[in-house]
């Protein structure tokens, strides 16, 4: 079956966050009585949980918006969400495994709950040759959200721990959960027992360690959601070392490891002695489209150590038999072939396309004296207002613009004033920059055009710095030159140039 990075293109399709339990639904759950209540009292860590409306949250007032305005294209660049289709030597992969299935010689059932060796042995080969991590040093999973929590039952409701900040809130969230980051305290938005490694354009996005208190447990994910920073070299190195003085384990994650187009590394295990220190978390979501088909990897080292000694890769292979049993064998051939040289290659492209709408994110953004951070790295493009409330940006943006983005609020203390944007979700690309640069940023267009005729002395009337159609030159000249570079790009990639629905 061929295979390309997309047959067509529209509007974004990224599926908006459909919570289960709406904030208002919720709400009015709550304040209506049950006929019966079990007599078990609701778990206090569970209580102590906050940021819970964070994506109900923006997706009740994207839904008030499209009320109050029906004619509304509401473009959603907030979930990061993939949006390009799986490459089919990819699906048929799945087909042929599943159609197996239905026969005597290909029916399987329960396989090894760690992952087929086969998809172990490509995984080492493709993501670790250089750090030398063995096949069976790697736990397939169902994505790498599932053991964020899985890995950290291998650790004591007692330990502490650190966070970027901001950063994927499902770190704070599952330390919270599990009972170990303490009581919430509003005034700060932060939790008592959890160390906020602060994480800013003034620092380059990287905490300063020889200031940052000890913690039994570091979360770190590199490329960052949402700052979309990746981090040096010398940067892991730092890390891994202040890990080693303190005598803490890293939990680092790798989702969007795939998305470096820099030399910063591609895992923890390319710093010398992280094996002793570090458990990696990675995913083929991002890196293949497998949002929802869900797979991922958990790779621990057998030399990490517990204080006493212990392997913790003995207790976590206990973990994964007792309270997994191991990734649907369906999406594991998926997964090889996501690793076969022919799906890989397919893939790349397809991150390459994504790269190509976060340089139009950046751009756009950085166009208009914004200062824009990420999108080289990661999916995500994080921009910077200074002296507002992210929540107040994310308003403004959604009512003006008709484009939904992320509150950096959402993604710890550390992300207001800035918003998140998520380039896979742009596949109407041209449109989203039009709606920006025409709507939310038509003032200032139009008092910089000004500036500009006064300074090259032509008739005050605007006749002739206004197109025809009501776009100010400045905008039409880039949607051109951001059309044409896509209609480039996807020649390049796949011989034939798509509709780009300008
Ligand atoms: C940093 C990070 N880790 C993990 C995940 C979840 O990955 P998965 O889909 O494999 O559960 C996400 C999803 O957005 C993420 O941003």
């Amino acid at each position: 079956m061929p295979h390309q990075v997309s047959s067509c293109i529209s509007i974004p399709h990224a599926v908006s966050p459909q919570p289960t339990t709406t904030y208002t639904s919720w709400k009015s759950f709550r304040e209506k009585k049950a006929d019966y209540q079990t007599g078990i009292p609701r778990s206090v860590n569970m209580e102590n949980l906050q940021n819970e409306y964070l994506f109900p949250e923006i997706f009740m007032r994207e839904s008030e918006h499209a009320k109050k305005n029906p004619d509304a294209k509401i473009i959603r660049l907030g979930i990061g969400d993939t949006t390009e289709p799986i490459p089919g030597i990819i699906t048929s992969a799945m087909v042929e495994k599943a159609l197996a299935l239905s026969t005597v010689e290909g029916y399987r059932g329960y396989g090894p709950e760690q992952g087929i060796g086969a998809l172990r042995k490509a995984i080492a080969e493709r993501f670790y040759k250089d750090s030398q991590i063995k096949e069976n040093e790697i736990f397939v999973s169902d994505g790498a959200q599932c053991d964020i929590s899985r890995v950290q039952m291998l650790l004591a409701p007692t330990l502490s721990v650190a966070v970027q900040d901001p950063t994927f809130p499902a770190y704070v969230d599952s330390s919270v959960i599990l009972g170990r980051a303490g009581r919430y305290q509003a005034e700060s938005n932060k939790y008592r027992n959890i160390v906020y490694m602060k994480c800013v354009p003034e620092n380059n996005f990287f905490p300063d360690l020889s200031v940052t208190p000890r913690a039994d447990v570091i979360f770190f994910c590199s490329p960052n959601n949402p700052t979309g920073n990746a981090a040096t070299r010398q940067q892991l190195k730092q890390l891994v070392d202040f890990a080693k003085a303190n005598g803490s384990i890293i939990i680092y994650d790798t989702a969007y490891a795939t998305y470096i187009s820099d030399d910063s590394p591609r895992s923890i295990f390319e710093i010398p002695g992280a094996k002793q220190v570090a458990i990696e978390i990675s995913s083929f979501s991002k890196f293949a489209g497998f949002t929802g088909v869900r797979l991922g990897w958990t790779v621990v080292p057998q030399e990490l150590l517990y204080s006493d000694g212990y392997p913790v890769i003995k207790d976590y292979n206990r973990i994964v038999c007792t309270c997994f049993n191991g990734a649907s064998n369906v999406v594991q051939a998926g997964g090889l072939a996501c690793l076969s040289e022919e799906g890989f290659k397919a893939l790349n492209r397809t991150i390459g396309y994504y790269r190509e709408n976060a340089k139009i994110l950046v751009d756009t953004f950085s166009s208009l004296g914004l200062k824009v951070y990420g999108g080289r790295n990661a999916p995500y493009v994080w921009v910077h207002f200074p002296g507002m409330k992210s929540w107040d940006v994310f308003n403004k943006i959604l009512e003006t613009t008709d484009i939904v983005t992320v509150p950096g609020i959402g993604f710890g203390p550390g992300g207001e004033e800035f918003i998140r944007l998520v380039e896979m979700a742009l596949a109407g690309h041209g449109i989203a920059e039009a709606y920006v640069m025409k709507k939310l940023y038509k003032q200032k267009m139009e008092e910089q055009e000004k500036k500009e005729r006064i300074k090259m002395g032509s008739d005050s009337s605007g006749s002739e710095v206004q197109s025809s159609s009501g776009c100010f030159p400045c905008f039409s000249k880039t949607h051109q030159r951001t059309s044409s570079r896509i209609k480039d790009y996807r020649e390049k990639q796949d011989g034939t140039a798509r509709d780009t629905h300008v």
